[in-house]
């Protein structure tokens, strides 16, 4: 899809469909007046024939009256001003929903008038842009071609007021671009099935990001180098696996030589059986999903080369197949860790943190200013928060609170958990340094306990997104894509 702004009248504008606002009562906004004065009152006569309230949510695609240049006018509720910006979002995620289901090609949007709370009309471009981004996405790779569906919109353009306002949008339609592929990238990656998407898969999804790219260089490394570096808790992820586990670097390098690296580093289990500790069958298809940490890590990497971002980061995936076998770790293996620490392994289901825990030893030796990593984790953070809300831990406030800010302008939510000492005693083993299961309680919160103890050189913090990386049942069934908004715009903070 094709993202630009221009300056230009509502109504001498040409395209397929003009979207203009409207508010609560029927208000007009200062577009939604300019078209209503060209075409003699028409949109003044839908409102007076109550047609149309201007609600929140509303959408209505009519042929365009005569007096304007587009061929259709898409008319959108906001409902009370100021718009919050939720209501602003579902609002326009209704809008766009409407005009994909039509025969529109090229959409233009005029915000004029508009006023959203806390808000300017460079986050309405980028929130509206990642939502075309979203909605235009198909994945139809596996069907077969009768079945496909097509999706007519191509082009959306922002119209501005005047050529500074212009300069000003097409920067945020750009990087609101950059973001929406972004997460479209993680979700392909998410919705492939775990015999299309094996740990080597998603080596190979890091290089073809990084073909061509100057900033960006991969390294992959191998099991038999894990072996050499002590990975063991990585390793006795995969050893029932036959696909082997691999680790992925990606390294960008925006800022100035000296500067310290953001770290992002994405839990990558390609398929989650739970290993000898094996899942019930219900539903484990969806343990295809697994790998949406590892998938998030790659479409903000692939946002951040396409934003240009002048800033160091560095990607890292930890990757491996949890699958029971004759090589399979048992309950009540003790492994050591990279670290040094041994763990006791007492349910192969609680994989996750094994995966991360020598990846965030590893990633110590970048020096990094801040590390973030992503993880469908635990089936806690879905009981705890839901499908709406990523759980949040870490040892640093500044890093949290950074992640808040990000959270709050990307409407990509987050919210603290608490950790502590009471939590980590959980964990306790009576045969090696650590467990990794805390029991029952508190699952979310333990589970980060484990990872603390890896991550007590640098400022961390841990996002659960088992409840937000995808959408479990229904005709949306399939990955989100976040948190990359979320994480894409902590990054963009960071210049
Ligand atoms: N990948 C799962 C977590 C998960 C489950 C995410 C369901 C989304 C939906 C993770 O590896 C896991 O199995 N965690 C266990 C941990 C437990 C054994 C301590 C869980 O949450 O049940
Ligand atoms: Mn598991
Ligand atoms: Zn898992």
């Amino acid at each position: 899809m094709e993202f630009l702004a221009k300056s230009a009248q509502p109504e001498k504008h040409k395209s397929g469909c003009l979207a203009i606002t409207l508010f609560d009562g029927g208000a007009l906004s200062v577009s939604a007046k300019k078209i209503d004065d060209a075409s003699e009152g028409a949109i003044s006569k839908i409102v007076k024939l109550g047609d149309f309230s201007g609600a929140s949510g509303q959408a209505m695609l009519l042929p365009a009256p005569a007096g304007i240049q587009a061929q259709r006018l898409l008319l959108i509720g906001l409902g009370k001003l100021p718009v919050s910006a939720k209501s602003f979002r579902s609002s326009m995620s209704s809008a766009l929903s409407r005009v994909i289901s039509s025969k529109t090609k090229d959409l233009s949007i005029c915000f004029d008038g508009v006023d959203v709370d806390k808000h300017d009309i460079e986050w309405m471009v980028a929130q509206t842009g990642e939502l075309a981004a979203t909605t235009t996405y198909t994945f139809n790779q596996f069907k077969s071609k009768e079945q496909k569906k097509a999706i007519n919109l191509t082009k959306l353009t922002f119209l501005a007021d005047g050529k500074k306002q212009q300069t000003a949008l097409t920067n945020a339609a750009n990087n609101a671009q950059a973001i929406g592929n972004g997460m479209n990238t993680t979700r392909t990656l998410g919705n492939l099935p775990g015999n299309e998407c094996p740990p080597a898969y998603l080596a190979k999804e890091a290089k073809k990001i990084a073909k061509g790219q100057k900033k960006l260089t991969i390294k992959v490394i191998e099991e038999k180098e894990m072996k050499e570096l002590g990975m063991g808790a990585l390793l006795s992820v995969s050893a029932g696996s036959d696909q082997p586990a691999k680790l992925i670097i990606m390294e960008y390098k925006g800022g100035k030589k000296n500067d310290a690296p953001h770290v992002i580093v994405g839990k990558g289990v390609t398929f989650d059986t739970g290993g000898i500790s094996l899942k019930p069958g219900g539903d484990m298809d969806q343990m295809k999903f697994d790998m949406c940490g590892a998938a998030s890590v790659l479409g903000t990497m692939q946002a951040v080369v396409e934003m240009d971002l002048a800033l160091n980061v560095i990607g890292v995936i930890t990757a491996a197949e949890n699958m029971p076998s004759g090589g399979a770790t048992r309950p009540g293996d003790i492994v050591t860790t990279m670290a040094g620490l041994t763990v006791e392994i007492l349910n192969t289901d609680a994989e996750g943190r094994l995966v991360l825990c020598d990846a965030l030893t590893y990633v110590k030796k970048f020096k990094p200013a801040s590390v973030i990593d992503i993880a469908t984790l635990t089936g806690a953070c879905l009981v705890a928060l839901g499908n709406h809300t990523s759980g949040m831990l870490g040892n640093n406030d500044e890093v949290m609170d950074n992640l808040r800010f990000a959270a709050d302008s990307t409407q990509d939510a987050v919210w603290q958990l608490p950790m502590g000492e009471e939590y980590m005693r959980q964990l306790d083993s009576p045969f090696a340094d650590m467990a990794n299961i805390g029991g029952r309680n508190a699952g979310t919160i333990t589970a980060a306990c484990f990872l603390s103890r890896f991550t007590e050189d640098y400022p961390w913090a841990h996002l659960d997104i088992a409840g937000t990386a995808w959408i479990s049942a229904g005709p949306k069934k399939g990955a989100t894509g976040r948190p990359v908004p979320l994480l894409t715009q902590y990054l963009m903070n960071q210049v």
